[in-house]
């Protein structure tokens, strides 16, 4: 059970190599309780590293691999995790990026931005909502993107799949509020991680413990819908109500 002051025994990150993933369950490791952390992922060096790097720190880590794009295996792999005790934290940390130029030329990688950030995200939703409803506690935190606030020429496949996450766990946390369960969406900026890697940072840019920090307090305060930076919140609610014609000639 999450603790009075927000700490969790346990958690779950849906693509365990997140750079913000693993941030956030190094920022509830220091919550003082033994963690148990659940890494669905993709067999790789990387998930090796992160494995060793949590056990040093002192968390008892299982991994399950875990394919986005299998939707067909989500609620079998969602099921091992919770197999093995409480899932007091569940966070959808899996996505892609991609090049936002050839991702509106290309099929291939249009349905695959869409199948990982989009189908993948709902078919996870679906399947964690039946485990934590059976629980009756706990919490989701669900990685959006402020690129899906406002779709904008510079990466609008990528921004219109994280639109559609975003709306599905907006929607998802009004239908699981009954059962007790808190669904909370993060918006972040730019983040500095692997999936930024290379490219310059955008105003605002922060890091993935920063992003751990805000998410750590919107689970301790049952936020549905936060933002990292917090300012991004107000960037966001001009930029919505700039028209169009305004919009498309500035550089962003
Ligand atoms: N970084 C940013 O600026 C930023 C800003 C706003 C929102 N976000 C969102 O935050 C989330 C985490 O991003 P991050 O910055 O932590 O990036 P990251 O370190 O690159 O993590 C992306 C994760 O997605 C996983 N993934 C991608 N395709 C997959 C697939 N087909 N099957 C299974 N796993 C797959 C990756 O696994 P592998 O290691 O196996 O590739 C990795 O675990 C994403 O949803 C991203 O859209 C990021």
């Amino acid at each position: 059970m999450i603790d009075a002051v927000g700490n969790p025994q346990s958690v779950l990150v849906l693509g365990g190599t997140s750079e913000i993933g693993l941030a956030i369950v190094r920022r509830f490791a220091k919550g003082g309780r033994p963690l148990r952390v659940v890494l669905a992922a993709r067999p790789s060096p990387r998930l090796t590293e992160a494995v060793a790097s949590l056990e040093q720190s002192g968390c008892a880590v299982e991994t399950h691999a875990f394919s986005a794009t299998d939707t067909g295996s989500h609620a079998e792999v969602i099921g091992k995790a919770f197999a093995g005790g409480d899932i007091d934290i569940a966070v959808v940390a899996f996505g892609l990026l991609g090049d936002a130029e050839q991702a509106w030329q290309s099929v291939d990688i249009a349905v695959e931005l869409a199948t990982v950030n989009y189908t993948a995200a709902v078919s996870c939703g679906v399947a964690l909502a039946a485990r934590f409803r059976e629980q009756g506690h706990g919490s989701i935190v669900a990685l959006s993107s402020v690129a899906g606030e406002q779709v904008r020429r510079s990466n609008f496949v990528y921004g219109s799949t994280k639109a559609g996450m975003d709306g599905f766990y907006l929607g998802l946390g009004e239908a699981l509020r009954p059962s007790g369960v808190q669904v909370t969406v993060v918006r972040p900026g730019f983040v500095k991680t692997k999936m930024t890697e290379g490219m310059s940072p955008a105003p605002l840019a922060v890091t993935a413990p920063q992003v751990a920090d805000v998410v750590a307090d919107a689970v301790r305060n049952r936020r549905d819908l936060v933002w990292a930076p917090a300012p991004f919140r107000l960037v966001m609610m001009v930029l919505r109500h700039i028209p169009r014609a305004i919009l498309r000639r500035l550089p962003i």
